[in-house]
């Protein structure tokens, strides 16, 4: 086993929560004595955090209450992912824990989610005993049948993948959230077929929610005092919907443009991007539009054309940086950040060198880095044999995050002298005297209160004294 070392650069949610999970409760829900109480721990990308919403909203349309509390819960549910091995391993782990407390609990019901549920299916019954429910990513609204099912005493599994299941009328319960930002899926599964990746299997067929359902969750959450949403899907360039009865079709710029008129003061991200279907008019509107904000994430995941090739990304390295000039043309102030797998199937050194080559052509102001870690069933894990060893997979991978902390570095010592409009967003970790909050390009800003008048949600200019790879530090500007 080689360790999936993620990056200390910029430090993905994502990762972080990969590696530790993170439990919702508490907050928006009244704790009636007697209530039955959920506790749920979330693995993996936003979209994942995004779904762990939804089922919160279904599980109290029935009737329970969340708890932070593991030791109150009737029911605890792991929203897990399958991208890397590591992922995986850390669930399990987590699933021993938990079955610990059913043997001094035993009305306790355990059910596992998401991907993980989905790649494994009935395997997870007979590998893990202990566990009540299997329920994949299309099938939440089951739940409540699944649990009663299991408190019948049998297992719950529902691993059904949908062509149209969308969620698209369920109101997330926001249970974890700061209040100013948030997250909305605007479609769910992939079309691609990524040759490393476990995502078209665990998550099905793509398709696109409907866009009047975006703009109302948006204008909701406006109204309750959000600031910031983040249009999630795998590949949000291909969002796609038409209106029913009329044939016309929203495409992703002009989903992103609907969401950005709601008001100039309701900032608007997307995430992810994929190379070969990011399109100028999608630019055109970032440009057009302040509140869209100077920030993409496009995952270049290798610098050198044969291995995009046997990636199956279906762009090569050229392709790729028409797109990066094409950004820079039209949005000159955006950040672009990436994702780079290292390590890839016959990957060799001077290929490895062309990744590195490509971060020095982009400057990525962030990059979330991983070595290759081969999943059951992908086409990569059925064509090509896994066959960097893991020794120079580490090296390629600290390499590869030598270089990036130098980029971030250089990015932000870039913006010293400067003033952005930061939203923000809480009291900085390191203290209560302190706001952090973001620029549009995705920077998290830090700078001292004072004695004004400000609070989560306001936007405030920054003048920025100080810069490390992973923060910008400043103060108020007059
Ligand atoms: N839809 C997004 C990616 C989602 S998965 C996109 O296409 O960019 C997030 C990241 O995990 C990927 O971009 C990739 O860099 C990484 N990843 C996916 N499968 C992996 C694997 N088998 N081994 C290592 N990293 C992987
Ligand atoms: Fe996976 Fe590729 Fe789909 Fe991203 S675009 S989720 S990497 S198959
Ligand atoms: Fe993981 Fe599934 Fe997301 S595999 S990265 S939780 S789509």
């Amino acid at each position: 086993m080689y360790d999936d070392n993620p990056t200390l650069v910029g430090i993905k949610k994502e990762i972080i929560e990969e590696i530790q999970g993170q439990a919702f409760g508490d907050q928006g829900i009244e704790t009636v004595p007697g209530t039955r109480m959920f506790y749920i721990e979330s693995y993996g990308c936003q979209m994942n955090f995004s779904d762990s919403e939804i089922v919160a909203s279904i599980l109290s349309g029935y009737g329970y209450g969340a708890t932070r509390n593991l030791e109150m819960a009737d029911l605890v549910l792991i929203n897990t992912c399958s991208i890397r091995e590591k992922a995986e391993e850390t669930v399990r782990k987590r699933l021993g824990q938990f079955n610990l407390l059913k043997n001094e609990k035993p009305h306790l019901l355990i059910g596992v989610l998401g991907c993980m549920a989905e790649r494994l299916k009935t395997k997870f019954l007979e590998e893990e005993k202990l566990v009540d429910l299997v329920v994949g990513p299309d099938a939440y609204r089951d739940l409540p049948g699944l649990i009663a099912t299991a408190e019948d005493g049998e297992k719950g599994i529902n691993v059904f993948l949908s062509r149209e299941e969308t969620y698209a009328d369920i109101s997330p319960m926001r249970l974890d959230s700061n209040g100013v930002t948030g997250f909305i899926s605007i479609m769910r599964g992939c079309d691609n077929m990524c040759s490393f990746c476990v995502v078209p299997f665990t998550r099905g067929r793509e398709r696109s929610r409907d866009a009047f359902s975006i703009i109302a969750e948006a204008n909701e959450m406006f109204e309750r005092g959000y600031r910031e949403v983040t249009l999630l899907g795998q590949n949000v360039d291909s969002y796609k919907w038409e209106k029913p009865d009329s044939g016309d079709v929203v495409n992703f710029a002009q989903l992103l443009v609907m969401v950005a008129k709601i008001n100039p003061a309701l900032r608007v991200r997307f995430s992810t991007s994929h190379p070969k279907d990011i399109t100028d008019e999608v630019l055109y509107a970032m440009a057009r539009h302040e509140n869209i904000c100077k920030y993409i994430h496009l995952p270049v995941q290798s610098g050198n054309s044969r291995i995009l090739e046997m990636m199956n990304r279906t762009y090569d390295r050229e392709w790729y940086m028409e797109r990066i000039e094409s950004i820079r043309r039209i949005i000159p102030d955006c950040a672009i950040s990436s994702d780079i797998i290292t390590g890839f199937c016959t990957e060799t050194e001077e290929e490895h060198l062309d990744t590195l080559l490509m971060m020095e052509f982009v400057q990525y102001s962030m990059a979330y880095m991983f070595a290759y870690s081969e999943r059951p069933g992908t086409l990569a894990a059925r064509k090509y044999a896994d066959d960097i060893d893991e020794e120079i997979k580490k090296r390629r991978l600290n390499e590869i995050i030598r270089l990036q902390n130098h980029l971030s570095l250089e990015h932000n010592k870039a913006d010293i002298g400067k003033i952005f409009k930061v939203l923000i967003e809480g009291d900085s970790k390191r203290s209560a005297d302190e706001w952090k909050g973001r620029n549009t390009q995705n920077k998290m800003v830090v700078f001292p209160k004072l004695s004004l008048e400000l609070k989560p949600g306001d936007y405030v200019m920054v003048k920025v004294n100080k810069a490390t790879s992973a923060t910008l530090l400043g103060e108020i500007a007059q």
